[in-house]
């Protein structure tokens, strides 16, 4: 994959994956699901033994919580670290509210850096646009607070392809957090930032859909108050019945489902970081496991590739039937 798409930390010496990242929404114990803080910080302390050295947190997860748990692995070496937060998304009660003005994504930076234990970050990005400020209104913000030093480098979420041709026009390199996975295929928009845009990939799993049981799994299981109540995908009978016969397909693989999956978008061009999101130990295994294949096989892309992983050599290592079901989508 190409240098110029891997952002790192100010000491990179041991980041060993820079395109490799892990998000920390359902560390912050709301609308996942019964939470355990003990297991979300065993999963950042074991991910930094590991020499993962990106996170990605927000203000927002958890009203706050993820930001502090995340406090815990900078205490020490903080320069080894690279750290992705974000604003502009407030919690109001307990209604979400777009909170993206100069003043408020400000405001905001300076709560995430107390949260957090740090007095820089690395990455400062607009979660999402806020429809009652104008894009390029939040972005000059950032770009003041990159100026100041405060925090390293700005990026953005959530935008469409009319937003990046629009605002990140004659931008080059931009951190964009792409929602991108088999059943949400965002392609048009990874496609658009090209050259704008560093894309990295939330939510690989569709919240954690993708990786559920073997029946008609989508909200089975789910309590009441889980957010992901809301996810349209949790009850698509379509994308339901289709995971079921993904999951029929990968019985017989030798390689675990989180690893295909992982492996899948990390060969879509244009790919170039993913932010899986797990909350306990056995799950961060999984994204080891991951890596780790990922390196059994060889799979990395050569310098000049639009993706993190060779898509032809991926291909061939994925039993071509679960490789088509992928492609293809729901
Ligand atoms: N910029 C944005 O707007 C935005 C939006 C969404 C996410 N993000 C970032 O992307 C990260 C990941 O997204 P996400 O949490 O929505 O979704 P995800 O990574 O697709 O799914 C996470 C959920 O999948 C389940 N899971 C099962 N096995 C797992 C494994 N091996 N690894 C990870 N998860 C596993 C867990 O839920 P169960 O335990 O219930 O099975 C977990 O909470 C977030 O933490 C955040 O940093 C950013």
């Amino acid at each position: 994959m190409r240098k110029d798409k891997l952002l790192n930390p100010k000491s990179p010496a041991k980041a060993r994956s820079p395109w490799l990242w892990i998000g920390t929404w359902s560390m912050g114990g709301e609308g996942f699901g019964p939470h355990d803080e003990r297991e979300s910080l065993k999963v950042l302390h074991t991910a930094s033994e590991q020499d993962i050295r990106h996170f990605d947190t927000a203000g927002f997860y958890g009203h706050g919580k993820s930001e502090r748990l995340l406090s815990h692995i900078l205490k020490t070496d903080r320069e080894e670290y690279f750290i992705s937060s974000k604003g502009g998304l407030v919690w109001e009660g307990r209604k979400v509210e777009y909170r993206a003005s100069p003043e408020n994504l400000k405001n905001q930076l300076y709560e995430s850096l107390e949260r957090l234990g740090t007095d820089y970050l690395d990455l400062y990005q607009l979660h999402w646009p806020d429809p009652k400020v104008p894009v390029s209104e939040s972005i000059d913000a950032l770009k003041e607070l990159k100026e100041s030093g405060i925090i390293r480098s700005w990026g953005v979420g959530n935008l469409s392809e009319f937003d990046i041709y629009t605002y990140l026009g004659g931008e080059e390199n931009i951190p964009h957090q792409v929602h991108f996975n088999p059943i949400h295929r965002n392609f048009a928009v990874l496609h658009s930032g090209e050259k704008e845009c560093i894309n990295c990939v939330t939510s690989p799993f569709e919240q954690g859909l993708l990786l559920r049981g073997k029946t008609l799994a989508g909200q089975e299981g789910i309590g009441k108050n889980d957010f992901r109540n809301r996810n349209p995908y949790f009850s698509d009978l379509k994308v339901l019945v289709w995971i079921k016969k993904l999951n029929e397909l990968l019985l017989n693989c030798p390689i675990p489902k989180t690893s295909v999956i992982l492996m899948w978008i990390c060969s879509q061009p244009h790919v170039h970081a993913v932010i899986p999101g797990p909350r306990k130990p056995a799950q961060l295994n999984e994204i080891i496991r991951f890596r780790k294949d990922v390196e059994k096989y060889g799979l990395l892309s050569s310098p000049e590739d639009t993706s993190i992983l060779s898509r032809e050599k991926t291909s061939e290592v994925i039993p071509k039937d679960i490789w088509n079901r992928l492609s293809k989508g729901p």
